[in-house]
């Protein structure tokens, strides 16, 4: 029987890969591995512990904050601060990026963004919740790091991933050398190599999008729902409908069954919901280095001007053949909504 690998061992293993790198990115993906194991930790107690339930304050998007919402936030920055790599991070849970002033950062060369919890709604009810991390090298080379080495193209990221808490903890991540999953074995305590190269099917036939807002949605949205749900052998639709609410959960199970996952403009959002630097790129990253597809409807995700720390975009990912046709409707259906959504224009009828 061939043993296993642990997370550690693999980092240490693919650190060749990269020329430059002197072991930082290794210690920072080891650093980010341990606060997650702490995060796995509390979430599989929550119900047991006083950690449930609303904190009783509010992000700067005015969402309120959950009280692991908050747990999960100090753990990843407290577990950076301490590794010493990183000198900036970006937190959907911090209103402004927070400068990693210490002695043992004052040579960090990365910035890091997340999304500590994603999909805190489904924290009190025991459904999959995850974080999402997105990695990026500094560009100055000299003094403190600023706004603009933390406002980068998602093709900068130099990696990538997102830890899902479900009926198993698992993190995926890339460096763009493609996608492998671990899964944590709680017995030893290390997430293992279990999902090798993982390679997103081309297409597929579950969608995922709140068709609750339907009657928001832009006409070619509208239309790809309609195509999604008729009867047809030869494409095997209809198609079959998952949303849970989290985004990595219903992420995860397109990357591994092939499917796509829509959250789109609507007449109340005209920019999406979800955040582009620390949701949507590093999915789009990951995704696009399984074989899918990462758009907002229009445009590639990873190629959008970054202009604002928490900036929404709508987002289209998934299995690349599913992703163009939902394209293909937005370019027939919604041709107006391109031109009016970059200049803050949108009109929904
Ligand atoms: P977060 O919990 O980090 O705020 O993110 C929740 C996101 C995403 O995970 C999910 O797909 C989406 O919001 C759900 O939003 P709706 O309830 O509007 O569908
Ligand atoms: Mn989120
Ligand atoms: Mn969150």
């Amino acid at each position: 029987m061939q043993g296993v690998k642990t997370l550690g061992q693999f980092i240490i293993e693919k650190q060749a890969d990269f020329p430059y790198a002197k072991g930082e990115l290794s210690r920072l993906l080891r650093d980010i591995g341990i606060a997650a194991k702490l995060v796995n930790r509390e979430v599989n107690k929550a119900g047991l512990a006083d950690i449930l339930g609303d904190a009783g304050s509010t992000n700067i998007q005015g969402e309120g904050q959950k009280k692991l919402d908050v747990y999960a936030n100090e753990q990843f920055i407290s577990a950076l601060q301490s590794g010493g790599e990183c000198c900036i991070v970006v937190s959907e849970e911090n209103d402004e990026y927070l400068y990693i002033d210490s002695e043992i950062s004052k040579n960090a060369k990365y910035i890091v963004a997340i999304d500590p919890l994603d999909g805190s709604s489904n924290i009190d009810v025991n459904v999959a919740v995850g974080t999402i991390f997105s990695i990026y090298r500094r560009k100055s080379t000299e003094g403190k790091a600023t706004m603009d080495d933390v406002l980068q193209q998602g093709t900068q990221q130099v990696a990538a991933g997102y830890v899902i808490y479900g009926s198993s903890t698992m993190l995926v991540y890339t460096t763009g050398k493609g996608v492998n999953g671990f899964t944590l074995d709680p017995s030893i305590g290390e997430f293992c190599l279990s999902h090798p190269d993982m390679q997103m099917p081309k297409d597929g036939n579950i969608y995922s999008i709140n068709e609750g807002y339907y009657t928001h949605f832009p006409d070619g949205i509208k239309k790809y729902i309609k195509y999604c749900q008729v009867e047809d052998k030869p494409t095997n639709r209809p198609y079959t409908s998952r949303y849970t609410g989290s985004m990595v959960a219903d992420l995860h199970r397109s990357l591994i069954k092939g499917g796509i996952f829509i959250y789109p403009m609507t007449a109340q959002a005209p920019s999406g919901k979800l955040r582009l630097v620390y949701e949507c790129n590093p999915m789009a990253f990951i995704v696009e280095q399984a074989g899918g597809k990462a758009s907002n409807g229009y445009s590639r995700i990873l190629e959008l001007e970054v202009t604002d720390l928490h900036q929404r975009t709508a987002i289209v990912i998934g299995s690349e053949q599913m992703v163009k046709k939902a394209e293909e409707m937005l370019a027939c259906f919604s041709p107006q909504i391109t031109k009016r959504t970059f200049e803050g224009l949108v009109t929904i009828q």
